[in-house]
């Protein structure tokens, strides 16, 4: 799939494990990615991973919870390339924690990472795709959003809000020709699956209870999850807005 050439795509927690697959999706449709993420290291990482076609890739180091930040950057980002085509909001963080005993300030933490930063970045990006005739932004929420997860409750709380969100900013800006999606990734095997689990006999444990749970037997990889945001940020899917499409080996199933 080349036509992606040339776009211009956000991608927000860039340099992570599913963040990296989507980068090296697009890069490899075409595009040119602006790869958002807060750990500067792990961005130059990705620049090395990405060669020869890192030229292809502007790295931008920025919390996606600084909203004065993030409409500053995305503006001298939109100035200097000519515009944003798309925008993957994916940077995502959690803590395995049963509600009754996390805290005010780790709700804070989780919802300020996990909702707050997505609603920065579509407050930036979306004044100017309105103003270049439109866009698209696939949002990666979690199944969680969908069905609930133990020890995830305002992760859950955030996931399910960016599912709610997502079908809003579709409505209020089809009129606009921004087309608005989001992916739930299932278990998918990254870093933030390994803070959930841990590499111990716990991890263990629970990765091998997924797999069995999961009617496709395996645990989501990264490149699982970013075949279908390329797709939906492509003309290809040009009559698809509003959707919530779950990429999780069919463990959840939704009508
Ligand atoms: N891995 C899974 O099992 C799974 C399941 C469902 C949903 N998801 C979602 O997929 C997305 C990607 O997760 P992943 O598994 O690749 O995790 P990951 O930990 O590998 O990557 C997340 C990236 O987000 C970046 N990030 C975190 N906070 C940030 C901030 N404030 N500003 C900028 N960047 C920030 C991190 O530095 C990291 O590079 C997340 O939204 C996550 O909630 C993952």
């Amino acid at each position: 799939m080349r036509d992606l050439d040339n776009k211009v795509v956000v991608v927000t927690g860039a340099a992570g494990g599913i963040g990296t697959a989507i980068c090296r999706r697009f890069v490899d449709a075409g595009a040119r990615v602006v790869a958002v993420d807060k750990d500067e290291d792990a961005l130059q990482r990705l620049a090395e991973a990405l060669r020869p076609l890192n030229a292809q890739l502007a790295l931008l180091p920025l919390d996606i919870t600084n909203h004065e930040r993030v409409v500053s950057r995305i503006g001298s980002i939109a100035e200097s390339l000519g515009g944003i085509d798309a925008l993957v909001n994916n940077a995502g963080w959690d803590l395995p924690v049963q509600f009754l005993e996390s805290s005010p300030e780790f709700w804070n933490k989780v919802i300020a990472i996990n909702l707050v930063g997505p609603l920065n970045l579509h407050h930036a990006v979306l004044p100017h795709m309105i103003s270049r005739g439109g866009g698209m932004v696939v949002n990666i929420a979690s199944d969680a959003g969908r069905v609930g997860s133990s020890g995830e409750a305002v992760y859950s709380a955030c996931k399910g809000g960016i599912i709610a969100f997502t079908k809003t900013i579709a409505r209020e800006c089809a009129n606009h020709n921004i087309r608005v999606n989001t992916v739930c990734p299932g278990p998918t095997d990254t870093a933030l699956l390994q803070l959930f689990g841990g590499d111990g006999e716990y991890g263990k444990k629970l990765y091998e209870g997924l797999k069995r749970a999961i009617p496709l037997k395996r645990l989501g990889k990264p490149e699982d999850v970013a075949g279908i945001v390329v797709f939906l940020s492509s003309p290809e899917a040009g009559f698809i807005t509003g959707q919530t499409i779950s990429v999780s080996g069919g463990l959840t199933m939704h009508g």
